[in-house]
């Protein structure tokens, strides 16, 4: 393990230090993406100990980040905000979002799902980004200029104090960032706080199913890479009812293979042998939920989509010299 990997598992224990690990490693891709790097932000990343191009590190093919978006949701999007996805599931292909509507999204990173839901809104409407990451930002921003998007604004700040006013959007939705927070409970209340009676909660996020094994739930690289902190479906469903939401559900999205376990356990120090633990015990979820009171006047929202299958991670990290294979 890395010294900054042993510094970070002790970050483990403050939000602040979670918060300023998470920062440094996605800030880092964000650099690499804005210094023109041209393979998926998820595969050969310079993070802390990589040995490159798809080497035996986290940053190497990511079953979690792999595949997400089809070509035609994204013809006509920035290339960068592409390079720059790190999600774990396509909400905006799952979230039902009318013209004129107001849309959050929490860590919007490099901006992919900002601009998909900008089109989706139409000119009449708007998508805020939140981001608590400068490097994230200013990328999010150069991607908005490249799309020509004026229906879009990013924010910074943290998705545990949401800088916006009560009662004010109409459809919260995130890829892979709820798992990254410490302080889930408060990140749930802010959502419900901002949402309008009626406003839908449509998050895509790493779900863990029947517990994890403590060493994995206490790697700070699994950390930022969405899967030590990811909450149990149970617990997410209950601090969902318990901050307000009704009709919660979850709905996976992918399941993680024994392979996908082992990928995702190099370069992180941990035994390999963990992966047997691993397998099965994560997947990538589709959370939805409402706010109560929607008025009696408010036109019914049209039928929401549902993920056909749950998939596997499809092998392919993107890079473009078969560095992979
Ligand atoms: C896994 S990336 C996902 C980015 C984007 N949603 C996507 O799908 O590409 C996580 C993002 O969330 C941001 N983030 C993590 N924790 C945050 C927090 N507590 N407050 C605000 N942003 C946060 C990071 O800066 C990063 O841009």
């Amino acid at each position: 393990m890395s010294e900054l990997d042993q510094e970070s598992t002790r970050s483990l224990t403050t939000i602040d230090g979670l918060r300023a690990t998470v920062r440094e490693r996605y800030g880092i891709v964000a650099q690499r993406v804005a210094e023109g790097a041209t393979t998926r932000a998820s595969c050969c990343a310079p993070a802390e100990g990589s040995s490159g191009c798809c080497g035996s590190t986290t940053e190497s093919w990511d079953p979690i980040t792999a595949d997400l978006y089809d070509a035609g949701q994204t013809a006509g999007l920035p290339a960068e905000a592409l390079l720059a996805s790190l999600g774990c599931g396509n909400p905006t292909a799952l979230a039902a979002l009318n013209e004129g509507e107001t849309v959050l999204d929490l860590g919007s990173g490099g901006g992919i799902d900002v601009l998909l839901s900008a089109k989706r809104v139409g000119p009449t409407g708007k998508v805020y980004g939140l981001d608590m990451t400068d490097e994230m930002l200013a990328l999010a921003l150069d991607n908005k200029a490249r799309a020509g998007a004026t229906n879009v604004e990013f924010l910074k700040g943290h998705i545990e104090s949401i800088p916006l006013p009560s009662s004010t959007v109409d459809v919260i939705i995130s890829n892979c960032v709820i798992n990254l927070s410490g302080d889930k409970r408060r990140v749930l209340a802010e959502a419900f706080r901002v949402l309008r009676p009626g406003g839908r909660f449509a998050v895509s996020d790493v779900v863990v199913r029947d517990g994890l094994p403590e060493a994995v739930r206490a790697s700070m690289p699994l950390w930022t890479g969405c899967v030590a902190g990811a909450l149990e479906e149970r617990e997410f469903l209950d601090l969902l009812t318990e901050v307000g939401f009704e009709n919660a559900s979850i709905e996976p999205t992918r399941a993680y293979t024994r392979d996908d376990a082992a990928a995702l356990l190099e370069g992180t120090g941990l035994d390999p042998a963990l992966a047997d633990a691993v397998e099965g015990k994560v997947m990538s979820g589709f959370v939805r939920a409402t706010k109560p009171g929607a008025p009696a006047s408010a036109k019914p929202v049209r039928q929401l989509e549902t993920a056909s299958k749950t998939t596997t991670a499809a092998r392919s990290c993107g890079c473009d010299n078969d560095c992979c294979t």
